[in-house]
C-alpha cells in the first residue's frame, strides 16, 4: 500500500513535529541575541588569549628556571662582589655574553664547598670536559638581531635590561623580550643611557637630572637616534 498523504495525515505530523514548537514565537527575539552572544564569546576568547600572552605563564618573568646548579647570583654577585665580566667575559667585545667556562667556577671552587653536592655537576664537567648545560632564560626569536657589546660599549647597563640580578638567587627573567620594549629605547635612548662606567653598576638609578644627563650622552657616544628604529637594524 502507497503512502498517500491526507490532509488529515499532514495535520497529525505537523501536530507530531511541528508543533512541538522547535521554534517557539519567543525564536525571533533569540535569534536576535545569539549574533551577539557569540560576539561576546569571541571577545572574551580574545581577551583570554591576550591575558594568557602576557600572563608570566607565557612570558616566564619573575619565573625561576631550575639550572643543573642552583647558581646564585645573590651569593657570588650580591655578597662575594664577584664581576660580571668574571664570569660572562665577551660581553664588552662580541654580541654573546655568553656563559662562564666550568673553569672559571673551578677557580675557587676546587678550594670552597669542595664536596658540596651541588657542585656535584661541576666537578663533573671539569673531569670529563663536558660544559654544564644551563638553561637559557633569555631568548630572542632567530629573526631578531641583537648584540651585546654595542649596548654595553654606549651606555645602557646591564640592570636597565636584566633587572637586579644582584639580588635573585635562581635568575629569572624581569622583562618580556617584546619588540615595542626594545623600540621604547631605541626611540628615547636618552631616558636611559648611563655613564661608561656604571654599565656593570646593579644599583645605578637614573636622577632628577636625567633628560639632560641622557641627552648630553647620546651626544657623546654618537648615537644614532634617528635610525635605530629602522626595521633591518634588529631584522637582517
Ligand atoms: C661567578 C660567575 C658569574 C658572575 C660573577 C655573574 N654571572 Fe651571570 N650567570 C652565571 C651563570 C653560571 C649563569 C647561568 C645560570 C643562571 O641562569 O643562573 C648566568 C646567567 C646570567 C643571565 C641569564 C642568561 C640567560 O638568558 O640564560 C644573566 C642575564 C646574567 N647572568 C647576568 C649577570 C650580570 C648582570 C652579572 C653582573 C652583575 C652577572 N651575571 C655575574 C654566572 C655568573
Ligand atoms: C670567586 C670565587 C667563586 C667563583 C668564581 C664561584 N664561586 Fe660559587 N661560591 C663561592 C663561595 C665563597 C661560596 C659560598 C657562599 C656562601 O655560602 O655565602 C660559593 C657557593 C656556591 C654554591 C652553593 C651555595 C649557594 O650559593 O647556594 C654553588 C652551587 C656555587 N657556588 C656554584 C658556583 C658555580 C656554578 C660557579 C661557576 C659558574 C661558581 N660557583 C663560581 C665562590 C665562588
Ligand atoms: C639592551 C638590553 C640588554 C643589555 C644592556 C644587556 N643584555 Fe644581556 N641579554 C639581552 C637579550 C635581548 C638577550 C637574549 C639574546 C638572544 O637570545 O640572542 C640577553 C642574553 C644574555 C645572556 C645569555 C647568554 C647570551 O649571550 O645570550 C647573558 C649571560 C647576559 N645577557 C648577560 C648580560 C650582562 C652581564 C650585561 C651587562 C654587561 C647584559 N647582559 C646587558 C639584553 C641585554
Ligand atoms: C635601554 C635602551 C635599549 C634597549 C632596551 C635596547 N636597545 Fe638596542 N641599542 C640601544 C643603543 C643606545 C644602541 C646604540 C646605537 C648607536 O650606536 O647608534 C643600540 C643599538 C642596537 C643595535 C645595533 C645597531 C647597529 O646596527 O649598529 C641593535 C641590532 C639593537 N640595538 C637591537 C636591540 C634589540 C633587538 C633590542 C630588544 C631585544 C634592543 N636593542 C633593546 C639601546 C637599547
Ligand atoms: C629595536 C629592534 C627592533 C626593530 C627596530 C624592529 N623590530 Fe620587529 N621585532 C623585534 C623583536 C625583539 C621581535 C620579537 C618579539 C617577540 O618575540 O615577541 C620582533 C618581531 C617582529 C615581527 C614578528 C611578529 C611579532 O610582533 O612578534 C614582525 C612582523 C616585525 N618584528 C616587524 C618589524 C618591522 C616591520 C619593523 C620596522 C618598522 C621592525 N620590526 C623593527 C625587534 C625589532
Amino acid at each position: 500500500m502507497t503512502f498517500r498523504p491526507t490532509s488529515a495525515g499532514l495535520s497529525s505530523l505537523e501536530g507530531k513535529y511541528m508543533s512541538a514548537q522547535i521554534f517557539k514565537p519567543q525564536a525571533n527575539g533569540i535569534f536576535k541575541i545569539v549574533p551577539l552572544i557569540i560576539a561576546l564569546v569571541a571577545a572574551g576568547v580574545v581577551l583570554a588569549l591576550v591575558g594568557i600572552d602576557e600572563s608570566p605563564y607565557i612570558t616566564e618573568v619573575g619565573v625561576a628556571k631550575n639550572q643543573p646548579v642552583p647558581f646564585s647570583h645573590k651569593h657570588h654577585v650580591g655578597e662575594l662582589k664577584i664581576d660580571c665580566r668574571y664570569c660572562h667575559a665577551t660581553v664588552e667585545k662580541v654580541a654573546y655574553a655568553g656563559y662562564p667556562a666550568t673553569e672559571t667556577c673551578m677557580s675557587c671552587h676546587s678550594q670552597v664547598w669542595t664536596n658540596s653536592p651541588l657542585l656535584e655537576p661541576v666537578r663533573d664537567s671539569y673531569v670529563t670536559g663536558e660544559p654544564i648545560a644551563w638553561n637559557k632564560i633569555y631568548e630572542l626569536p632567530d629573526f631578531v638581531y641583537f648584540n651585546h657589546s654595542i649596548h654595553v660599549n654606549k651606555g645602557v647597563g646591564c640592570s636597565t635590561c636584566h633587572g637586579r640580578v644582584d639580588e635573585m638567587h635562581l635568575l629569572a627573567k624581569n622583562q618580556p623580550l617584546y619588540m615595542g620594549w626594545c623600540l621604547d629605547c631605541h626611540r628615547n635612548p636618552e631616558q636611559y643611557v648611563r655613564p661608561q662606567d656604571q654599565v656593570f653598576n646593579m644599583e645605578w638609578q637614573p636622577t632628577a637630572n636625567q633628560a639632560a644627563e641622557g641627552a648630553r650622552l647620546v651626544a657623546e657616544y654618537h648615537i644614532r637616534k634617528e635610525q635605530l628604529t629602522n626595521c633591518y637594524i634588529c631584522h637582517r
